[in-house]
């Protein structure tokens, strides 16, 4: 088998020179790239540049090379276009068909998923014709990222910024991974928290846990590339923000609790990855704790934390709305996980075994999904994308 193909599309923004990375991750990874840039494009990036790191011709007409019909042949045999970055006028050309260069032309002939990922002003992003195209290009099974929130070009800041490219690169891996042209979670709203929650004792200390945030950011970069609107509520992860991505940061139980109930009010499905306190100190100290000399330390009172997984469970936002829990076993993995996934009242558990060899942090995880329907579904040990991958397959299944 040869190396997937990818024909990466650039259009004119001046967030093309970040294309160029996107091109370096690709072929890296041992993808085929055809660089087919726009004629603007080439205003920011030259055809030198795309040529000498695809390794590939670099042609912005159908003219060129006219023998191999690269109008129709770049697309039909692609199997993953990527747009990056996709202006307002390449989604708009996009969204109505025209055919002028040969970008277009491979637009119109690719079968293979297509990813567009828009970077342009905020007010061009959030025009009504914008909007309607990138509904266009969804509703025909595109996966359109969301732009990123920051600087944009000169001195705005706002919605419009290309997202990382090795963001965009992980949401392309997934897409060509799956293989699968229609995203199934389009259209989808979908909440997740990540992360560990601190409970803070005075100005400098907290007490809080190891949670990385790693699965929770898993399973937004893995619901964003099957088309779902994510919103990732995060505590305390360290973590850079996936493309795509509405990210809210939190740090205590009680700030994920509020930010969980506004998100999930339109969602179809939420995931509680974080792992929330418990328990937070009863009192906050406004100043520094001192310790005062030869005094033994003051024992320190705690109080419980709200329980969001089973509130929002007990109480749903929407009629079939989806939710899933997590849970961390030592002991009788299976039964406690049963039990656990009745007292919360959510759909589905995920349950980890947790022992000394499994850290926190790690890259990889294996796990059950119980079901609320007597449903157990074993998922082995490998990356951490694999199991946020069966948990949206779960997910899909149950909002059919
Ligand atoms: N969770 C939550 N709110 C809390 C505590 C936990 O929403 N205050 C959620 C976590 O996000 C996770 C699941 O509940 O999805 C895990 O709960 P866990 O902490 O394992 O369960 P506990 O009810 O604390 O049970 P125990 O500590 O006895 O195992």
């Amino acid at each position: 088998m040869g190396k997937p193909k990818v024909v990466l599309g650039v259009s004119g923004g001046i967030a093309a020179y970040k294309a160029c990375e996107l091109l370096r991750r690709l072929t890296e990874s041992g993808h085929d790239v055809r660089v087919v840039p726009t004629e603007s494009a080439l205003n920011f990036v030259g055809a030198a540049t795309w040529s000498a790191l695809s390794g590939h011709p670099v042609s912005t007409e159908v003219w060129d090379d006219v023998h191999e019909v690269p109008h129709v042949r770049i697309g039909q045999q692609a199997d993953l276009v990527v747009v990056a970055p996709a202006t307002a006028d390449m989604l708009a050309k996009a969204a109505h068909g025209l055919a002028d260069d040969l970008l277009t032309n491979t637009l119109l002939t690719a079968r293979c998923p297509v990813v567009f990922a828009p970077a342009m002003h905020t007010e061009m992003w959030e025009h009504p014709a914008t909007q309607e195209n990138v509904a266009t290009l969804r509703r025909r099974g595109a996966l359109v990222i969301e732009p990123a929130v920051g600087r944009l070009t000169g001195v705005d800041t706002g919605k419009g910024r290309l997202p990382d490219p090795a963001e965009i690169f992980e949401v392309c891996r997934r897409v060509l991974a799956r293989g699968v042209t229609e995203p199934d979670l389009v259209g989808r709203h979908v909440v997740i928290s990540a992360g560990g929650t601190r409970e803070p004792l005075d100005p400098v200390r907290f007490l809080g846990n190891r949670s990385s945030g790693k699965q929770g950011y898993a399973l937004a970069r893995t619901a964003a590339a099957r088309g779902a609107r994510v919103t990732l509520i995060a505590a305390n992860t360290g973590l850079p923000d996936p493309a795509g991505v509405d990210v809210v940061q939190v740090g205590t139980a009680v700030q994920l609790r509020e930010a969980v109930l506004k998100a999930v009010a339109d969602a179809d499905a939420v995931v509680m990855a974080a792992a929330v306190a418990d328990f937070r100190p009863a009192a906050y100290a406004a100043g520094k704790i001192k310790k005062k000399d030869g005094a033994d330390p003051e024992p320190v009172a705690l109080v419980r934390n709200p329980d969001i997984l089973a509130e929002i469970s007990a109480d749903r936002a929407r009629p079939g709305q989806v939710v899933v829990g997590f849970a961390a076993e030592t002991d009788d993995v299976l039964a406690n996980g049963r039990t656990k996934l009745r007292r919360k009242g959510c759909d589905l558990l995920v349950v980890n075994e947790v022992g000394e060899r499994r850290t926190f942090g790690a890259e990889e995880n294996e796990a059950v999904v119980l079901g609320a329907d007597g449903s157990e579904t074993v998922v082995p040990h490998g990356p951490k994308e694999a199991l946020a991958e069966v948990v949206w397959d779960l997910v899909a299944d149950r909002l059919e």
